[in-house]
C-alpha cells in the first residue's frame, strides 16, 4: 500500500465558499482494461486475429459506472461495498489522483487524502526527511515545515523513530505518520481509505477525536472502511457501492443492514 497526502486548491472558477457542497460528481465513469490470457505465440495471435478480427487481448470494464453524487460540506460520508466494488476508485477520483474516463468532478475546498500507504513518501528516507519531502510537495517553506515536525511526530507518537527509514516501519506506524502529515495540512476535506484500520485502538481513538474537531469546524470527511461499527458511530450517511454503481445512499444503519444481508446484490442480478 502507498499513502497519499495531496492538496488540491479550490477551483475558483467553479465553486465558492458560499456554496454548500464539498464534491459534485456528475455521471462519472472509470473504465479499466481487463486482460485476458496473452497469446503465447505468433501463431496463436494470428489464429486469434483470424477468429475475432482483433489483435488486442483485453476488454474494458467500468470500475465506476455513471456515478453522480453531491456531498455537502460539514458531513462525514462513509463508503462501503464488497471488495472490488469501486470504493478506492471513487476516492481516487474525488482526490483527483485519477481522471475519470467520462463525467465531471467539481471539488470545493482543499483536499488531503490518505488513499494508499506510501504515496508522497520515500521508503529509504527517515520520518523527519519524509515530513520535509511531503511538505515540499505541498510547496511549504523549509522554515514552515521545521516548525511543524515536532508536532507531527508527537501526534504520530513516533519521536523514538524519527531517524528510522520508513521502510522499516510497521504498517500501523506508516499509517500514523501519514495521518499526522495529512491532518497537519489542515484541509477543508479529508479523504481516508481503510488505512486507519491498521492503527491500534489508542491511535484510532485519537483519530476519532480529530474527526470530531474537524467536523466542529465545518469540514468534510469521506471515509472508506470495512469496519461497520466504526462507520455506524462516525458517519452521518453512507453510500453503498456495488459493481461500480451506487445502490443506496442515506441512513448508516439502513446502508449497513443492506450490505450485511446482501439483498441488493440479488436485486441487481435480477
Ligand atoms: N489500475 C487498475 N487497472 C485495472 N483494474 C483496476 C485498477 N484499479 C482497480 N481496478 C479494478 O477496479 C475494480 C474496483 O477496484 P477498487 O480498488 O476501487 O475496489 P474497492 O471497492 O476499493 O475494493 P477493496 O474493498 O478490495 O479495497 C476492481 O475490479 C479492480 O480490480
Ligand atoms: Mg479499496
Amino acid at each position: 500500500m502507498r499513502l497519499a497526502t495531496l492538496r488540491n486548491e479550490p477551483d475558483s472558477a467553479q465553486p465558492s465558499a458560499a456554496q454548500p457542497f464539498a464534491f459534485k460528481l456528475s455521471n462519472v465513469t472509470v473504465a479499466y482494461r481487463s486482460y485476458q490470457e496473452r497469446p503465447s505465440s505468433l501463431k496463436e495471435t494470428v489464429i486469434r486475429f483470424m477468429r475475432t478480427g482483433k489483435m488486442k487481448h483485453y476488454s474494458t470494464f467500468d470500475a465506476l459506472n455513471d456515478v453522480s453524487l453531491e456531498i455537502n460540506k460539514g458531513t462525514v460520508l462513509g463508503i462501503i461495498g464488497s471488495n472490488g466494488s469501486g470504493k478506492s476508485t471513487l476516492l481516487k477520483v474525488m482526490a483527483q489522483v485519477l481522471k475519470p474516463t467520462q463525467g465531471r468532478v467539481v471539488v470545493n475546498g482543499s483536499v488531503s487524502s490518505l488513499i494508499e500507504l506510501g504515496v508522497g513518501f520515500d521508503p529509504e528516507l527517515n520520518a523527519v526527511e519524509n515530513i520535509f519531502l511531503n511538505g515540499s510537495l505541498h510547496k511549504k517553506s523549509n522554515a514552515d515545515i521545521k516548525s511543524r515536525v515536532d508536532h507531527i511526530l508527537e501526534f504520530a507518537e513516533l519521536h523514538d523513530f524519527a531517524r528510522t527509514p520508513i521502510k522499516y516501519f510497521s504498517s500501523g506506524m506508516a499509517a500514523r505518520l501519514g495521518f499526522a502529515v495529512a491532518i497537519d495540512i489542515n484541509p477543508d476535506i479529508l479523504i481516508v481509505d481503510e488505512i486507519l484500520a491498521v492503527g491500534d485502538e489508542r491511535f484510532q481513538a485519537k483519530c476519532s477525536t480529530v474527526f470530531q474537531n474537524f467536523l466542529k469546524s465545518g469540514k468534510t470527511i469521506i471515509i472508506v472502511s470495512h469496519d461497520m461499527s466504526m462507520l455506524e458511530h462516525t458517519a452521518r450517511e453512507i453510500v453503498l457501492l456495488s459493481r461500480g454503481k451506487i445502490v443506496f445512499r442515506g441512513d448508516p444503519h439502513h446502508a449497513i443492514g443492506m450490505y450485511r444481508d446482501k439483498s441488493y446484490e440479488t436485486a441487481l442480478q435480477g
